[in-house]
């Protein structure tokens, strides 16, 4: 399986930004774990991150060409603005995940409502960095009884 790993904007600054929100591993350690993650359970994982929502877009489209079979997005505050990134999502009809470090629902409350979330396949949020790997094994195992 071909699984795309989509961070949004200020993820390249994990680590650093407000650890006590996000935690401290950098995007860097993050993506490292979940590569060998990824091997030991015979998917392959694209990497990416962006702080430009014409990228994502971008990337989400591109998804189709290379047919990647399935997407983790943690879209950032893009979550909260784009429908133009909820229109590439639905545009291609690859199954995903939208994934947060942090529990937006118990964050502000502009955080609480994702113009993503409906029609994804599921939502992770809370658990931090270890998010990833849930929504690594998550994925794994929808594709596994499609
Ligand atoms: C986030 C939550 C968003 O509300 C915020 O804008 C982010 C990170 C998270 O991973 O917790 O940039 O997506």
């Amino acid at each position: 399986f071909r699984v795309l790993l989509l961070n949004g904007p200020n993820l390249n600054l994990l680590g650093s930004r407000e650890p006590e929100i996000y935690g401290s591993d950098t995007l860097d350690k993050i993506e490292h774990r979940l590569r060998e993650h990824a091997e030991s359970m015979g998917i392959t994982l694209d990497c990416r991150q962006s702080n430009a929502e014409h990228q994502l877009i971008d990337w989400v489209h591109e998804a189709r060409t290379s047919h990647v079979d399935y997407i983790i997005i943690n879209p950032g505050a893009y979550t909260h603005t784009s429908i133009a990134l909820r229109d590439a999502l639905a545009g291609v009809a690859i199954p995903f995940t939208e994934i947060h470090l942090s529990n937006i629902h118990a964050r502000e409350e502009f955080r609480q409502h994702s113009f993503l979330a409906d029609i994804a396949v599921g939502v992770i949020c809370g658990f931090g960095a270890q998010g990833y790997d849930f929504a690594l094994q998550a994925a794994k195992h929808f594709l596994s009884k499609q």
